[in-house]
Order: C-alpha cells, then structure tokens, then sequence
C-alpha cells in the first residue's frame, strides 16, 4: 500500500496549489496522521482499461497527480456506488471510485471525504445530488459539467484544474466526450457514505 501516501502527498500538493479558500477549508479537515492506513483488498474494474489505453490529458498542477494515480490503479479498492437499476448496466462498465480519505479509505476521516472518480469516454453520468458539500477538481479529461438547483441544467466545459462546487443537495451530472475523466471528488458535512439520489424520471 506504499502508494497511497505518495498519492495522497501529490494531492494536497497540487491542491494547495490552486490557492483557493473553499478548497483549503476542505483540506483543514484531512487527518492529521497521515500514516493511520488502513489496508484495503484490491479490486480493479472495467472502468480501468479504458484509462490505461487513453491518452490522458492534465494540467501542469494536476498532472502529477494523474501520474501518481496510474501507478497505483492495479491496487486499489475500486468501488462503485450505483447498480445497474440506477443507471444501467453500461454505466457500470465506464464508472468507479476509489477512495483515498474517508469512512471507507486508506486514510481514515469521518470529516473528509477524498476520492477519484473516473468515467470512460462518452459515458453519461446523469444527475444526482447529495446531502454532503463536494467539491471536483477535474485531473484530466475535458468533460461537460452540469449543475442546478433543478434536476435539470446547462452543460459547461470544464478542464482539468477547474474547481467545481456543488452545495448540499445541489443536482449535479457529467458527460465525457472522447477522452476518459479522472476528478477529485472532496465531501464533507452529512453522511460520507451517502448514496446519491437519482433524478426522477420525467
Ligand atoms: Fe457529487
């Protein structure tokens, strides 16, 4: 598991970076002790290939950082939040997370929830909101963006290093286009394992 702290190290560093006061208010609540490990069975997923034969993107502050989550990504507990009731069965062949910080990650946090969420090429991730706060800082992959109080909303593009902050119970999508997505997803406040609520259907 000697990747996780190197890529948790990568992390915060690039995140720092970006000098933004929301996100440096999130990155207060991380664990002061950054060695409490916890160890976690490797699962890989489908999601997966398709970002190993990508050619991925990235800025220069989250390029490190996509560079550091590659070399860890056949020993991660890959996980996924949705069945195939919610969104299909396809959705499940292009969607996971891993989670770094959390109830469920290496590093323990019931304050601060750090993942990667990845999506592969034209893939929909349709709109879902939650109780926590979230912010997505988009490490590579140009992708369209929704958010809106509504169910539905705008798409806008957004690059890696944008920042992206959904408010509690804000509804929320993505849409890849021809490159795969890999996005920080930090939540805090409400419940860090939350599933997400679907958008109802019309
Ligand atoms: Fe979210």
């Amino acid at each position: 598991m000697s990747h996780a702290p190197s890529l948790l190290e990568a992390t915060v560093t690039a995140l720092r970076s970006l000098d933004d006061e929301l996100l440096d208010e999130f990155l207060a609540l991380l664990p002061p002790d950054g060695r409490a490990e916890h160890a976690q069975p490797a699962r890989a997923l489908p999601v997966c290939a398709t970002l190993l034969g990508a050619e991925l993107n990235g800025s220069a502050v989250t390029r490190p950082v996509v560079d550091a989550f590659l070399r860890g990504i056949h020993r991660f507990a890959w996980n996924q939040t949705y069945t195939a009731d919610d969104f299909g069965a396809a959705f499940l062949d292009r969607y996971g997370w891993v989670e770094l910080v959390g109830e469920r990650g290496c590093f323990h946090s019931a304050r601060l929830l750090m993942s990667f969420l990845a999506l592969g090429p034209e893939t929909t991730y349709p709109a879902h909101r939650h109780a926590a706060e979230e912010i997505y800082v988009p490490l590579a992959g140009d992708a369209l963006w929704m958010k809106s109080r509504e169910p539905r909303g705008d798409f806008v593009p957004r690059q890696p290093g944008d920042i992206i902050h959904h408010p509690s119970m804000t509804w929320h999508a993505i849409e890849t286009l021809d490159q795969p997505l890999i996005a920080l997803a930090l939540w805090r406040g409400g419940d860090l394992t939350e599933k997400s609520e679907r958008r109802p259907e019309p």
